[in-house]
């Protein structure tokens, strides 16, 4: 893994003028990308893709790699580098009424990293971490007969998954408290299997420090919104890491989580909409000399986009409080699509190294375990479809 990570770190550094960008932002007429003189057969091929082809390549990962590696033969290493077994598909069945309050997607995912924890664990109990209502702990409670104890700051949360075990018998305690005070400390003993699915950013790095620190048996962490951190840069865990000379900002720490839109043609077509005249606005700004900066505009019920271009860009001076200085919406309106349309292809190119950063987080985090004297594995637990957020980390301490 040490070594994946390593190969991975430098293709990521070599290569950062390829992800290290805010497609949005850099969407502007005049400019062209960093990477542009390095390969203009790539920027070419690029430039003429329709918005259609486009919009292809992003639903499918693999072609748009297979087309892209043509031109950055490093792609290819990439993928190798990143590989990692899939989830087996969940078989655990629950009593009727089990489920109840659990939403669809939520439950797919608890039955998936269940049926992953439940195959590795051997110790006599849980330490479900950042539990929420406790969803999964109900699950391995039930499955694994074993007590589960849930941390969970908001007492709302913890009341009702309290009073939702106690309906169902299972041997859970919630404990309301702060993952980040001392006394924290305190839930944990030395018979704990620890779980924690989408614990944010500093909230899973606090259970793999304390975790290890207190030797518990084992950990079974999906982690998400990496970007959820109190410092202002990634502060890599292991030895290689710390090592590396890839610092990631809060804002490039979100670059892994901005997924795929997906959703019909409507949602499609909304989005579409309404970057085309966030953008369009953006530009008739700049065009006044006293504004060179992007101003955000709030959100917009999507219903309110059918009004129009010049409707849109009224509604966000009123809002903000804006000048226009310009009555000329229907050159702003294309100047708007043609940057959506740039903005769409330079994408692509971020898109394929979503998931190679993501990777370098999740071997950072690996490797600290391992350090600490952890066997670790990774893999998915479950379909990207049910949860981008799918890479589990399983540890198990080895003595
Ligand atoms: C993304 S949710 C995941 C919940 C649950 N594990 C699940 O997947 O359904 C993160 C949870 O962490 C809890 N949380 C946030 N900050 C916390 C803290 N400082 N200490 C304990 N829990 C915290 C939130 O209240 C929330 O329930």
């Amino acid at each position: 893994m040490k070594n994946k990570f390593e190969q991975l770190d430098s293709i990521l550094i070599a290569n950062q003028q390829y992800w290290r960008y805010s497609p949005f932002y850099e969407s502007s007429l005049d400019t062209v990308p960093s990477w542009h003189s390095a390969n203009p057969s790539l920027q070419s091929w690029l430039c003429n893709l329709s918005l259609q082809e486009v919009n292809e390549l992003r639903q499918d990962n693999k072609h748009l790699a297979d087309e892209v590696t043509l031109f950055l033969p490093e792609l290819q290493k990439i993928q190798k580098l990143i590989e990692i077994p899939e989830s087996e598909e969940a078989d655990i069945a629950l009593p009727k009424g089990f489920d109840s309050g659990i939403p669809g997607r939520k439950l797919d995912q608890i039955l998936s990293m269940s049926q992953s924890v439940l195959n590795q664990s051997m110790s006599e109990e849980w330490l479900e971490w950042c539990s929420g209502k406790g969803y999964l702990g109900r699950i391995l409670a039930y499955s694994s007969e074993r007590k589960v104890t849930s941390l969970e700051y908001q007492t709302c949360l913890c009341k009702s998954g309290q009073v939702e075990a106690d309906k169902l018998g299972l041997p859970m305690h919630f404990v309301q408290g702060d993952a980040f005070a001392d006394e924290v400390a305190d839930v944990f003993n030395k018979n704990q299997h620890a779980v924690a699915l989408h614990a944010c950013g500093d909230l899973h790095v606090r259970l793999l420090q304390i975790g290890s620190g207190k030797h518990l048996p084992a950990m079974s962490v999906a982690p998400c919104c990496y970007h959820l951190v109190k410092a202002p840069m990634y502060e890599p865990l292991s030895k290689s890491g710390m090592k590396s000379k890839l610092c990631l900002t809060k804002d490039e720490l979100r670059i892994p989580l901005q997924e795929l839109v997906t959703g019909g043609a409507r949602v499609q077509r909304h989005r579409e909409q309404e970057m085309t005249y966030r953008l369009g606005l953006d530009s008739m700004l700049r065009s006044s000399a006293e504004n060179d900066t992007y101003i955000p505009i709030p959100s917009i019920k999507k219903s309110l986009l059918s009004n129009g271009f010049e409707w849109f860009c009224q509604w966000a001076a009123d809002q903000k409080q804006l000048y226009l200085p310009s009555k000329d919406f229907e050159q702003f309106n294309e100047i708007g699509k043609k940057r959506f349309e740039k903005m769409e292809k330079l994408s692509l190119i971020q898109d394929l190294f979503k998931r190679p950063l993501e990777m370098w987080l999740i071997y950072d985090k690996s490797l600290f375990l391992k350090e600490k004297g952890y066997k670790v594995n990774v893999s998915t637990f479950c379909d990207r479809s049910v949860s981008p957020r799918n890479i589990l980390i399983q540890a198990s301490l080895t003595v």
